[in-house]
């Protein structure tokens, strides 16, 4: 009974966060677009809050698992993860990596990000910086290995990411990115709030950058869901993740 009237409160007080700027008169498309970034696009105020610590990490739990296979990381790997939001895969999935760097956007994620890499961090091993993936501020070659998840449908210029990502990758340095969904064959690339790839637009995006032997692979996302967060995860598609793989020219 205590946890139906917690959940009733924080969703009335979240709705009303939520509508706050329609009272101040933005169009619903500009209130939507706003909700959108504030919950996920860029995590920030009341909503990113609730994103950032507590849905995303596990929505997106069950990608890393996959992510961290195609990667094949190894202890003498030195990672990049392009919006890396509250640094769940890089804590988890890649703590026995000799370097990692991860960058995000939003002030929260980063907040967190560092937070849960204190220790790598205080000793040398992590870093964790707050920037654009559209101007990355590492010098070229730096990385053995680049990663992006779940973001780069919301990018505005994935390609100019692809291009930065590509210059501070070394040569013969992978690239693993999960790039949105399988879409039914015959469907249009487009960009609405987010973009969605066709299969061959998607490849054609990371070999513009420079990358070779791509390669495109799907999965379908299993976990272990329960509570709301299952419920939300069971009523969307999570058949057919795709991850494209590309190689920086040795
Ligand atoms: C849906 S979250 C995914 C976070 C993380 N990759 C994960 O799977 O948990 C998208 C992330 O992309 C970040 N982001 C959006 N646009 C960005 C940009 N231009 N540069 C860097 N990060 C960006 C957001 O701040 C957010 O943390």
């Amino acid at each position: 009974m205590r946890a139906i009237v917690v959940a009733g409160a924080a969703a009335a007080a979240a709705g009303a966060v939520a509508l706050a700027p329609r009272a101040r008169g933005a169009t619903w498309e500009e209130w939507f677009t706003r909700v959108a970034d504030s919950w996920a696009g860029v995590p920030s105020g009341p909503l990113g809050w609730v994103s950032s610590h507590w849905v995303m990490p596990r929505l997106h739990g069950p990608i890393y698992p996959l992510m961290a296979e195609a990667l094949d990381l190894r202890s003498e790997d030195e990672l990049l993860e392009v919006a890396c939001g509250s640094g769940v895969f890089l804590a988890h999935h890649a703590a026995h990596v000799g370097h990692v760097a991860g960058l995000d956007l939003s002030d929260l994620q980063i907040d967190l990000a560092r937070r849960r890499l204190a220790e790598r961090i205080a000793s040398g091993t992590a870093e964790i910086v707050k920037g654009d993936a559209a101007e990355l501020p590492w010098e070229r070659e730096r990385f053995s290995a680049v990663t992006c998840m779940g973001s780069m449908e919301a990018f505005p210029e994935p390609s100019r990411a692809l291009a930065e990502m590509f210059r501070v990758l070394r040569p013969g340095g992978r690239a693993v990115l999960a790039m949105g969904w399988r879409v039914p064959e015959g469907t249009e690339t487009r960009h609405g709030l987010m973009w969605v790839w066709n299969e061959a637009d998607a490849r054609g995006l990371v070999e513009d950058a420079g990358f070779v032997d791509v390669s495109v692979t799907y999965d379908d996302v299993r976990g272990e869901w329960t509570g709301p967060v299952g419920l939300l995860h069971r009523l969307t598609t999570l058949e057919g993740m795709r991850i494209v793989r590309g190689t920086r020219p040795g």
